[in-house]
């Protein structure tokens, strides 16, 4: 695998395959990858001729500054998995390679959606997301981008950049990859304890229970499935809900009734052992 830590080798090298006529996929990260991000990786891989990986903890994206601290940087066994999956090019910059003081960024009107759900509980994220996600698209300038389900909203802030920007990148959300149990793979959940571990699995029940409510009732409304994912969470001594909302997979919107909505996904976090669990399903998309 090639790795670049600036831009100015990274694009070089990007130029002559583009001249080459080679498709490039996109995959951005922060690292501590896991098997979610490999399968980005392997969708982008069989879709592309050159697969670009980027590993950079944004320091603009942390409203914690502890958080960003404590992120783990396992770099070592980061470039073994690329490498074991055949990624055929690592871009690990620094920080004053991807904002340089004379960087002149665009301000983009993202409509709302970094308002709700993640953009309500970590404010300021999600211009750093969008700031990163920018500057690396401006950097990289591939034809596709694998970006994850898994963070949807994320998802969503990003597709609207991209129509803001008039860009013909193409955008590939890739469904969430989970453990055998349920769980959403992330970084996150090495830090459960044994107990929180066993626990942690009930969200992803919640939320299936929830898709079966929707789509085998005749006449589902949405506060009636909200009470229903209340009444699971109690059940199981889970209490610690951070959100929990069905929303129109388009405007992030909180959704009152089905009918208002052809794309409704419901998004939720849930708190065990101090650990944010994120995690969704997409109800139905017309
Ligand atoms: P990170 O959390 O490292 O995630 C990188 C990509 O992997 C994201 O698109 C995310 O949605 C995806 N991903 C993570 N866990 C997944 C899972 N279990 N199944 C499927 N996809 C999964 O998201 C970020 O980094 C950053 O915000 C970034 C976009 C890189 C900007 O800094």
């Amino acid at each position: 695998m090639e790795i670049y830590n600036t831009v100015q080798t990274l694009q070089q090298r990007l130029y002559q395959l583009s001249r080459a006529g080679e498709k490039i996929g996109f995959v951005p990260t922060m690292g501590a990858l896991h098997e979610g991000h490999l399968t980005l990786i392997l969708d982008a891989m069989e879709e592309n001729d050159t697969v670009v990986c980027s590993i950079f903890v944004n320091p603009t994206q942390f409203n914690d500054p502890n958080d960003l601290i404590k992120y783990p940087r396992p770099i070592e066994k980061d470039i073994q998995m690329l490498q074991s999956v055949g990624c055929q090019i690592l871009f690990l910059p620094e920080v004053e390679e991807i904002y340089p003081k004379d960087l002149v960024e665009p301000e983009f009107d993202l409509n709302g959606l970094d308002l709700p759900m993640e953009g309500a509980k970590r404010p300021g994220h999600f211009k750093g997301v969008v700031r990163v996600v920018y500057r690396l698209l401006d950097i990289v300038k591939p034809d596709s981008l694998y970006l994850g389900q898994k963070d949807f909203q994320q998802y969503s802030i990003i597709a609207q950049m991209l129509r803001q920007m008039n860009s013909r990148i193409r955008l590939v959300r890739v469904p969430i990859v989970r453990e055998i149990d349920g769980l959403a793979m992330s970084s996150r959940n090495v830090r459960l304890s044994e107990n929180g571990r066993e626990l942690a699995p009930i969200l992803y029940k919640v939320l299936q229970e929830l898709e079966y409510y929707v789509n085998s009732q005749p006449f589902p409304i949405p506060k009636n499935a909200l009470a229903l994912a209340q009444e699971l969470f109690h059940k199981h001594g889970i209490e610690n809900i951070d959100y929990f909302e069905i929303v129109d997979g388009n405007t992030l919107k909180e959704l009152h009734s089905f009918e208002d909505s052809n794309f409704a996904v419901v998004c939720a976090v849930i708190i065990i052992d101090g650990v944010r669990l994120l995690d969704n399903v997409i109800l139905f998309e017309k």
